[in-house]
């Protein structure tokens, strides 16, 4: 059975109660329900993981080397700033879906630009929580094919 690594960056523990016009009522935990669920209806594992800390997020993306066979990534805002966790990617050479549960590119201009884009299989934003079961989904058939 594959296993999917599903990482949170920064402020995103605080889903649900953080700025709830942008992100919604969700909370992380209901994200992490709802990546379980999906999880097992398609035969994959998932491990879940926030954190606030840029090297963290590192060394999780180092360790899933071996571990897991792909990613999922909500980078907060780390997204648009690091160099660091694009490199650590690029390193690692396993699959990753990048999400995010606002539209990045329907906001401020700062947003428009991932570090992470160009080293993920795609994008998916804009859709909130459900994004990330869509990603879920891509890895699912990408993984098959
Ligand atoms: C976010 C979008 C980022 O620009 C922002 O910094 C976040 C959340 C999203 O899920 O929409 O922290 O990644």
């Amino acid at each position: 059975m594959s296993s999917v690594l599903v990482l949170n960056g920064p402020n995103l523990n605080l889903l649900g109660t953080r700025q709830p016009e942008v992100y919604g009522t969700t909370t992380l935990a209901d994200v992490q329900v709802l990546c379980e669920a999906e999880a097992a209806r398609l035969g994959l594992m998932t491990t879940f993981m926030q954190s606030n800390h840029e090297g963290a997020l590192i060394d999780a993306i180092h360790g899933a080397r071996g571990t897991h066979d792909a990613l999922i990534l909500n980078a907060g805002a780390y997204t648009h700033t690091s160099i660091a966790l694009m490199d650590a990617i690029a390193s690692v050479e396993l699959p990753l879906v990048e999400v995010h549960l606002s539209n990045i590119h329907a906001r401020e201009s700062f947003r428009h630009t991932s570090y992470i884009a160009p080293v993920a299989i795609g994008q998916i934003c804009g859709f909130g929580a459900y994004g990330y079961v869509m990603a879920l989904q891509a890895l699912k058939h990408r993984m098959a094919s």
